[in-house]
């Protein structure tokens, strides 16, 4: 059910694709995914012609992607179940991409590890593109706020509308955020799927400084998918790595 509801919910949120693509266009393909979810990204991509591979350790995730795949999309992108601070495929990519804020969830130990196996599997030129939520602002959050409802959509099965409220506690290292899922029903029942999401608080330098201790060279920085330059406002920090 989780994976019907987080694509539903963030299928709304289409603004980063652009971004993705143009990268694709300047590297060209094959490109690898790491958290590739429900296909989100990766799906477009693949319709665009690339040739991808996706990495994600949640089985439901990849069997929802699978199933949302039209046999036309060729090449057919290549799916892994695995855990991508550990993983080998025995070739690189010019281009490597960790979308929608998976990064922010990963903790040091995690990160240091998938940048190793990230710096393996990119070629000499290849680039890492990496999105997270504005750690400024993430850490400027108040200690924590009840839940308030941010998004409705239509339940992709029955049509009745589901509301999405998230509620967050913040402590001095980590932000935990409960989104809830409240499918409405004919009858005025209720029926609830919550799920709890915990991004580490990290500020971007320590981002970047740990890119630059795996030996990449950190290529640009937005705050925004249109190509903004990161401030403390802004909603996101890109970051974008080469393998030199
Ligand atoms: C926020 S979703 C993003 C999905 C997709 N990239 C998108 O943009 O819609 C994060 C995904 O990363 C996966 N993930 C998180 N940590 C992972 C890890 N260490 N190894 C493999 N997959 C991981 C989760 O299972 C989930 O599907």
């Amino acid at each position: 059910m989780l994976a019907l509801y987080f694509h539903a919910h963030y299928g709304l949120d289409v603004e980063d694709l652009p971004f993705w693509k143009s990268l694709a266009e300047k590297q060209g393909g094959p490109l690898l995914e790491l958290g590739c979810g429900t296909g989100r990204v990766l799906i477009p991509l693949a319709e665009a012609g690339y040739a991808a591979w996706g990495i994600d350790k949640d089985p439901e995730m990849l069997d929802f992607l699978q199933g949302n795949l039209s046999p036309n999309v060729l090449p057919a992108p290549h799916l892994l179940e695995a855990d991508f601070s550990d993983f080998n495929l025995d070739r690189q990519f010019p281009l490597v991409i960790v979308p929608c804020n998976t990064w922010s969830t990963l903790d040091a130990d995690t990160r240091r590890r998938a940048l190793g196996c990230i710096t393996r599997h990119l070629n000499s030129g290849g680039l890492l593109a990496v999105s997270v939520p504005n750690p400024q602002v993430l850490l400027d959050l108040p200690p924590n706020a009840k839940p308030e409802v941010e998004d409705e959509f239509e339940h992709p099965l029955s049509g009745d509308p589901v509301q999405v409220s998230s509620a967050w506690k913040r402590s001095k290292d980590r932000l935990t955020v409960t989104w809830h899922y409240d499918h409405l029903l004919p009858d005025g029942d209720v029926q609830r799927t919550s799920v709890e999401v915990t991004h580490e608080l990290v500020a971007a330098e320590r981002y970047l400084e740990e890119v630059r201790s795996a030996g990449l060279a950190i290529e640009a920085t937005y705050g925004e998918f249109d190509g903004s330059p990161y401030t403390a406002e802004t909603e996101n920090f890109i970051f974008v790595a080469k393998k030199l």
